[in-house]
């Protein structure tokens, strides 16, 4: 069996596009692996964006409770802090003298991201390589991630040929991505791609009086109460077919079609169903950020069995490269 891989950034709360794009199918697919899975939080990558050591320890703690809370085995995954094994960040040198300087220039995160934001950074131009090293030290065959970190997994691929072909032997393993085809992009509450940096996002794990303000602010038009409305351009609508049942769906559907139903009324029955969906992993991740203790423990467990993985490999390489 493959060896499966992913990782999150800790630079916010996990969102709903986050638990269904990404959480959800990594622990299904851990689930029916035989073999351990590495699951890991990439606080290193968070840098990149944020330099707020307060806020990067509680994202990091909701990250890692969000997994948690949606049934993360522990038993079957290695699951830990990417800053805790900083073997990749040696890795991550090596790595970056056998990365052309013009891939790096052609990437589309980082192109996007410069024109975005004020901190264009060195780290964010080499966040690939980083990302290279996580897979690369833990020699993973399968990566799940969304459609839009695609490219990074092709210069993982691209950077270890390079190594394996300039250092005579296949040291490093070439791995897969695996896009979830059947996970869309999860829109966000004004219908663009769900995202952190939009600030269009749901947070299911929000305290009942929040979530709800949260998903008011799912945009609407201005169809009168009374008038039928169309389904299929709406956000709420949206939203609450990717966790309804085909009978609530239908249900929905036919009082939107049938008028004198409001958009609120929408909104409220998109809050309860969340609510009630959620209800286990909601309280699991509310009892994870009051028992910190708890999730230390099991990241520190994660943390000792990803080292001598991540010593051997590393190793290698400096035998390779004449460091040793
Ligand atoms: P964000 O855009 O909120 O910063 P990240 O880039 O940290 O999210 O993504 C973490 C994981 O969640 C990735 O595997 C990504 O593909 C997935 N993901 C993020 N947003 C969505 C979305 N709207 N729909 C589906 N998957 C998503
Ligand atoms: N770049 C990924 C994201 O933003 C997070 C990540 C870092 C990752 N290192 C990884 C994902 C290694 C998979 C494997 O979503």
């Amino acid at each position: 069996m493959a060896r499966v891989l992913t990782g999150i950034q800790s630079s916010g709360r996990p969102h709903m596009g986050n638990i269904l794009g990404a959480i959800i199918p990594a622990i299904q697919l851990a689930k029916d692996n035989q073999e351990e899975s590495f699951i890991f939080i990439a606080d290193f990558h968070s840098l990149t964006s944020s330099k707020d050591a307060e806020l990067r320890k509680e994202n990091t703690l909701a990250v890692a409770a969000a997994w948690l809370a949606f049934g993360l085995d522990i038993e079957k995954t290695v699951f830990f802090r990417q800053s805790r094994r900083p073997e990749v960040a040696e890795l991550n040198w090596y790595l970056n003298c056998f990365t052309p300087f013009p891939m790096l220039a052609n990437a589309h995160s980082f192109k996007d991201k410069s024109e975005k934001l004020a901190d264009v950074n060195a780290g964010l131009f080499t966040y690939p390589v980083l990302m290279a090293s996580d897979i690369l030290l833990y020699s993973a065959d399968l990566v799940p991630v969304g459609k839009d970190q695609m490219q990074h997994l092709e210069m993982t691929r691209d950077i270890a040929s390079t190594f394996n072909r300039i250092m005579e032997e296949d040291i490093l393993t070439i791995p897969e991505a695996r896009i979830s085809e059947s996970v869309k992009t999860i829109p966000g509450t004004d219908g663009q791609k769900m995202s952190k940096s939009y600030n269009n996002y749901i947070d299911i794990f929000l305290p009942e009086k929040q979530l709800k303000k949260n998903v008011n602010t799912i945009v609407t038009d201005s169809t009168p109460l009374e008038e039928p409305k169309d389904p299929d351009t709406c956000n709420v609508f949206k939203l609450y077919s990717l966790l309804a049942s085909e009978e609530q769906i239908q249900g929905m559907r036919a009082k939107y079609l049938g008028g004198n139903y409001g958009y609120g009324h929408a909104k409220k029955e998109f809050m309860e169903l969340i609510l009630e969906k959620f209800s286990e992993e909601r309280k699991a991740f509310d009892y994870y950020m009051s028992h910190p203790e708890e999730i230390e423990k099991k990241l520190a467990e994660g943390e000792e069995k990803a080292k001598s993985i991540a010593e051997q490999m590393l190793q290698r390489v400096r035998e390779k490269l004449g460091f040793r």
